[in-house]
């Protein structure tokens, strides 16, 4: 990955020595990684293609992380061995039924809750309706509303607005900056996405959460797009709820199953609206009437889908001996890296970044504004919509992908992307921006 590349006629032409002043830092970077060696973890593509072209680049683990190498030989395991051979047993000797709150103590750390705190099962989707039925229940009398992050992904806001005329609340969007001054005393909790999917906003999960208490609101917060990339802080911060998934920066699978967070102090009060048979306080009791378990246990519901679980459990082998602080780190000098890059290799105004540039408020993606309408070409009807960009930067081995109506997103996995990744992903855009109609034109702006 860090052999230099030649650059006879790629955007870079006019200025050939500062692409290779990119590549040379990039290596340079590479070798003094404290995680580079983290990346052998995983299974990727070994190194790019220049006879074929093939850039070799993963940059959607935001979306489904890449897999890692532990999770193979443990599955063939747990269906051999586990499955195959003890049967029924394995509930109990192979640790199946306990694996929900093992695993939920496997992801605490990264997300700073203490044991006892996290619950893995259900997609994210059954974990929001979970918590936000649960956290209206908690909340005070009089309250009539839920306020929802108004930039939120649209599943947070279709179970909010169930769960709100389930309860008789009122759902209101907010943007996450705002709710500070919206929230009011009628106020039932807040669902704010940590880290927004399409910019790569990170939202000020402390302040918000502070305010949130302050006018006697539960936060509840969707960790999809931060946990495993940056920390989080959720006892330190004292946030009431949360849940997230596990198939992206925690590299568990597709499909693989979210946790539920329920702060110490409310796990008393919580009451499930899915109070299956495993939060049952005894379930193997068969009791007619329902009595919740003590503790995180009351956020389970029916049987654990054991197979993905322990794919997941497998996967977050690959943590061993990282820290989340280092990995933050890193995230924030690969997206710096590749916007410096895009600024360097994309003719000017053919992309505008839409991710911030302060590093309080950057998650770990880089969301690039790709539209017609920042082309000259477009007067033309020349330009490629972004999703078009997208297809091409893919069918070149620059994997990242495409939110509507004109963002191309690329994700950065410290654990396992480089820095000449990042070089060679901006390489490659630039290429597919340069070779279009208006690559002379000069429009005004750069990315950022
Ligand atoms: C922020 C956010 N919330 C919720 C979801 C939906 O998760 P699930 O499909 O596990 O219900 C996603 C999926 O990408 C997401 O990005």
């Amino acid at each position: 990955m860090s052999e230099t590349p030649e650059f006879p006629d790629g955007p870079g032409r006019h200025e050939p020595s500062r692409a290779r002043e990119l590549t040379a830092r990039a290596a340079e970077r590479d070798a003094a990684d404290p995680l580079a060696a983290i990346r052998d973890r995983f299974v990727l593509d070994a190194a790019p293609d220049h006879a074929s072209g093939d850039a070799g680049v993963y940059l959607d683990g935001n979306s489904l992380g890449a897999l890692p190498r532990t999770v193979s030989g443990r599955i063939a395991d747990v269906i051999a061995r586990e499955w195959g051979e003890l049967r029924i047993r394995s509930w109990t000797e192979s640790g199946w039924w306990t694996a929900p709150e093992r695993i939920g103590d496997k992801i605490a750390p990264l997300i700073g809750a203490g044991p006892g705190r996290v619950v893995v099962g259900d997609s994210t989707s059954v974990n929001l309706f979970k918590a936000l039925v649960g956290g209206v229940r908690m909340a005070g009398k009089g309250c009539t509303e839920i306020l929802v992050d108004a930039t939120t992904f649209p599943t947070d806001g279709y179970i909010a607005r169930s769960a709100a005329r389930m309860t008789g609340l009122a759902v209101r969007p907010v943007e996450p900056a705002r709710i500070a001054d919206e929230v009011t005393e009628r106020t039932a909790l807040a669902l704010v996405n940590h880290v927004d999917y399409r910019t790569g906003r990170l939202n000020d999960l402390p302040g918000i959460t502070h305010a949130l208490h302050s006018a006697g609101a539960l936060a509840v917060w969707d960790l999809c797009h931060s946990a495993g990339a940056l920390p989080v802080g959720l006892d330190a911060h004292h946030v009431d709820l949360a849940v997230g998934c596990t198939y992206k920066y925690l590299n568990g699978g597709p499909g693989s199953p979210a946790y539920l967070y329920i702060r110490e102090s409310l796990q008393e009060r919580f009451e499930s609206p899915l109070p299956g048979w495993n939060s049952h306080a005894d379930p193997f009791a068969m009791d007619p009437s329902y009595t919740p378990a003590e503790g995180i246990s009351r956020g389970r519901v029916g049987t654990p889908d054991i197979l993905s679980l322990l794919a997941l459990e497998a996967a977050l082998e690959v943590w061993d001996g990282v820290s989340i602080e280092a990995v933050r780190t890193k995230s924030l000098a690969l997206t710096d890296f590749f916007l410096e890059c895009v600024n360097a290799y994309v003719p000017a105004g053919r992309v505008r970044s839409v991710t911030p540039h302060d590093h309080q408020r950057r998650g770990s993606q880089v969301s690039l504004e790709c539209s017609p309408k920042l082309s000259t070409a477009a007067e033309q009807g020349g330009a490629p919509t972004a999703a078009e960009v997208m297809d091409e930067l893919i069918r070149r081995g620059v994997v990242g992908d495409f939110r509507p109506p004109d963002v191309l997103r690329f994700g950065f996995t410290p654990l396992y992307t480089s820095f000449a990744d990042a070089e060679r992903a901006a390489w490659v855009l630039g290429e597919v921006l340069g070779a279009l109609p208006d690559v002379e034109s000069g429009a005004a702006g750069t990315a950022g």
